[in-house]
């Protein structure tokens, strides 16, 4: 197969395209076997299919998909900068050339649309779960920064805050075959046993905390609470190790308060095969920390305190991934509509995140790390030019005609400030 293909897809031509980009783009489900190929020597379009080289294509085009990850961002405490966090993540991952969808699934307070300037979503979740729309990939939208794109939650979805369980394993299994190379799920704060259910059924469950002890505290429960669920799926099955374990019924688990190693040593030698199965979801369940906010080198020390009472206390190996500094530019770019990292690329908040994405996401060392850094601001500088200008606004959440709760709201009068956060959920599954 030569470097300089055509090809075409229901009537658009592409090229001229390379192997690899025709790989790529198979990989990636964007081109069948029923779509065509130019054949320079008959001076005709081929169907892919009736061509042996590219036909080899679709036969090894799934063993490379491997790198594809579910990325989940979770905190114990609001505000401590997920959203933020999440879309520049994305920004920084599609810099570096990686097809991303950055996923709302905030469904109680969705504002992660208005960080990627999109103020009017053409759907939301709502679309997917009232079936107006048949699958997730139907309601992906697209950005204004190249290889990403966006799930929105968009305001007014509220009452989906607490989804049935049969509508959680579905999400799940849609996420996971969509066509990016990360998925990254911005959740919602807090520990409700749908938040966790979904970090923990992630490739890569990120906690972002800030340094005070109020959300250190928060994050400790959260991960406290993680670890005990997988625990009760574990012996869902076996009373007695639950009984033993001390993890019987889902209400009492937030006083579960002796260390884990301890509960665990009395009964080792009576059960060790509970003991060994207990070893096997620690090592499965090894959560990322992102400290946020951080405004002296002191703050760091404390954060870290996080890491140490999660492997003292429940034996939970915690990955540091690095921390972001504090930076007033922060609420300014989010007043202004655009990602934090095309406003700033130099900022030291920006240069932390475009470290944790190198040294972390893509583990790279040294001077390939270095380089990434550098490919990833280059990008992010051209984006920034091409990125649209929007009216500053002064809040967050934005109204929107589109509110579930439009008709209602007192606050609507042509774009007043959304609360939506503060009305209670009214539509049930
Ligand atoms: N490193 C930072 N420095 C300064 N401000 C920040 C930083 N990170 C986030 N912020 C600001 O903190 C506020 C909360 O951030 P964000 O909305 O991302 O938090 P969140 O955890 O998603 O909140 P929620 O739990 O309500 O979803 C925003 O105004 C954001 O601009
Ligand atoms: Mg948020």
């Amino acid at each position: 197969m030569n470097g300089n293909l055509m090809v075409r897809v229901k009537e658009k031509q592409y090229g001229p395209i390379s192997s690899t980009e025709l790989r790529t783009m198979v990989r990636k489900g964007k081109f069948s076997p029923n779509d065509y190929v130019w054949n320079d020597s008959q001076e005709e379009w081929v169907k892919a299919q009736d061509i042996e080289a590219v036909r080899k294509l679709f036969q090894t085009a799934p063993l490379e998909n491997t790198e594809r990850k579910v990325i989940a961002i979770a905190s114990g405490k609001g505000g401590v900068g997920k959203t933020v966090i999440s879309a520049s993540l994305g920004v920084g991952l599609s810099a570096l050339g990686k097809e991303v969808i950055l996923v709302d699934a905030d469904f109680g307070g969705a504002n992660l649309h208005t960080c990627m300037g999109i103020l009017e979503p053409q759907y939301t979740f709502l679309d997917y779960y009232t079936m107006n729309r048949e699958t997730l990939e139907d309601i992906v939208l697209d950005s204004p920064i190249d290889n990403l794109k966006l799930i929105s939650g968009a305001c007014g979805t509220l009452g989906m805050a607490n989804p049935k369980f049969s509508q959680k394993q579905r999400l799940i299994g849609e996420l996971k075959n969509l066509p990016a190379d990360y998925v990254i799920m911005d959740l919602a704060a807090g520990s409700s046993f749908h938040v966790i259910d979904f970090f923990l059924s992630v490739d890569e469950s990120i906690i972002v905390t800030t340094p005070e002890p109020m959300a250190i505290q928060e994050s400790f429960d959260f991960i406290k609470l993680c670890l005990l669920r997988k625990l009760q799926q574990t012996f869902k099955n076996d009373q007695e190790a639950l009984r033993l374990l001390n993890i019987e019924g889902d209400g009492n688990l937030i006083y579960f308060n002796q260390p884990l190693e301890d509960v665990v040593g009395k009964i080792k030698n009576s059960h060790p095969d509970i003991a060994q199965k207990v070893e096997q979801a620690l090592s499965e369940f090894r959560p990322r920390l992102i400290l946020n906010m951080v405004m002296e080198p002191d703050e760091i020390r404390e954060g870290m305190s996080l890491k140490t009472a999660a492997f003292e206390l429940l034996s939970v190996d915690l990955d540091y991934m690095g921390y972001v500094d504090y930076d007033d530019n922060m609420r300014q770019s989010a007043k202004s509509l655009r990602p934090f990292l095309l406003n700033n690329p130099n900022s030291p908040a920006a240069r932390s995140i475009a470290k944790i994405i190198t040294l972390k996401l893509f583990n790279q060392k040294h001077i390939s790390a270095m380089m990434k850094k550098w490919q990833l601001r280059r990008k992010v500088y051209s984006q920034a030019q091409q990125y649209p200008t929007f009216e500053e606004k002064n809040n967050d959440i934005i109204c929107s005609v589109k509110c579930f709760y439009w008709d209602e709201c007192e606050f609507q009068n042509g774009g007043m400030p959304c609360r939506v956060r503060n009305l209670q959920p009214t539509m049930k599954f």
